[in-house]
């Protein structure tokens, strides 16, 4: 049986689970990296897992996929067609504006658009950081 204090959470933490890729978490940037730690963002930890990523002190977003072979993909959500929010799909990404669509590495399923995403490398550390590189 769960005491009061348990039981709120655990209502908690699911909320953030399932509201985790609907909603944009700003992320401080370090030394020119966002760094996730990956027991903190729970939604990421399985394949198919999201978030929305706001860099912080910026308006930049970034979308960080989890892969199905355990790598993770980020992508800018700005379509590179005109420019619209790109929303996340089961397996795609797909632009509301006139129907482009990319897959979960950001390279183009379905036109108008004819260039991939814009995309971060990612790399994961052995103590299950994930390292979200921001570029010059
Ligand atoms: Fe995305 Fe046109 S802006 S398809």
């Amino acid at each position: 049986m769960l005491d009061r204090r348990e039981f709120v959470a655990l209502a908690v933490g699911g909320v953030t689970t399932a509201c985790a890729s609907l909603v944009t978490v700003p992320v401080q940037p370090r030394e020119g990296n966002l760094r996730l730690i990956l027991s903190e963002w729970p939604n990421l930890t399985r394949p198919g897992g999201t978030a929305r990523l706001r860099v912080g002190g910026t308006d930049t977003q970034i979308y960080v996929l989890a892969m199905d072979d355990g790598t993770y993909s980020a992508v800018s959500p700005i379509c590179t067609h005109q420019g619209c929010t790109v929303e996340f799909a089961p397996d795609r990404l797909s632009c509301p504006c006139h129907g482009s669509e990319y897959d979960r590495t950001g390279a183009v399923l379905r036109g108008p658009t004819r260039a991939p995403l814009d995309r971060f490398v990612t790399r994961l550390t052995a103590d299950n950081v994930l390292i979200i590189e921001l570029g010059a």
